[in-house]
């Protein structure tokens, strides 16, 4: 896919749509060869490549930095830059200046969380801002959750995601991720929404899917329990990095 309009078709195509998070040049062209519809350039570089315990450290250059590099291995895919922490708390100026920079990195979308910005989201669409939100599960906000659990189990926080999510799409947001929202709360959403759903643990009523590149991979050892592993890297690059030591060791590489 290579635009909001593609993206749009695709739910009323009934065609679900497919996204991996990617954070480098290598992993954006793999996507990409493979057939990804889009790539989410997300503020989970904290955890997955950077080595933090969550995602509240990373900052706006470090997002750039990593468009920069999934542009040049993806230039054919919609990529999604994600709002990190502090990039659009403070101000709707601040907010669009930093949108802007994502997209001139090479973005296509930018993604926040919550939907405490809904003028600003309203602003950012009329600036030509493409804005996909994010509802449920707010890693930026795990200090205040306390742990990543399933969101919208009460009919309460079920009442209340539906209204954000309506909300999200008044004010212009072509998409939204539901993470962890319980699965038939997605469902209504998905159903009640004209703009694409794209879930992560939050079942299969999405119009569409995304989860982080080291999980489906098997690159990091431990997941959350709603990834499905299609690969297990972990163990596989450990093994072919013993298999080199030995060889080096014992002569038999180079030959
Ligand atoms: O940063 C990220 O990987 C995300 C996904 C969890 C949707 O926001």
């Amino acid at each position: 896919m290579k635009s909001i309009r593609e993206v749009l078709r695709a739910k009323k195509d009934g065609n679900k749509i497919t996204m991996v998070t990617a954070y480098d040049y290598p992993s954006a062209m793999l996507a990409e060869i493979a057939g990804i519809d889009t790539i989410l350039v997300g503020d989970s570089i904290g955890n997955n490549v950077m080595g933090y315990s969550s995602t509240v450290k990373v900052n706006t250059d470090d997002i750039i930095r990593a468009i920069k590099m999934v542009k040049r291995g993806a230039p054919n895919t919609f990529i999604v830059g994600d709002l990190p922490m502090g990039s659009y708390q403070i101000s709707e100026e601040k907010t669009i200046e930093n949108s802007i920079l994502l997209l001139k990195a090479g973005a296509n979308a930018v993604k926040l969380e919550g939907a405490n910005n809904l003028n600003t989201v309203f602003k950012m669409v009329k600036f030509g801002i493409p804005v996909m939100g994010h509802i449920g599960l707010l890693p930026q906000s795990i200090n205040q959750l306390g742990g990543y659990r399933t969101q919208g189990k009460s009919e309460k926080k079920r009442e209340i995601l539906i209204e954000q999510a309506k909300e999200l799409e008044k004010a212009g947001a072509f998409s939204i991720v539901l993470e962890m929202v319980e699965e038939n709360t997605a469902k209504t959403i998905t159903q009640e929404l004209k703009i694409p759903t794209i879930g992560i643990g939050s079942g299969k009523g999405c119009d569409g899917q995304v989860l982080v590149w080291h999980d489906l991979l098997g690159v990091n050892k431990d997941v959350p329990r709603f990834v499905k592993k299609y690969e297990n890297l972990y163990d596989r690059i450990i093994n072919a990095l013993k298999e080199y030591i030995t060889e080096v060791k014992e002569e038999l590489f180079p030959k």
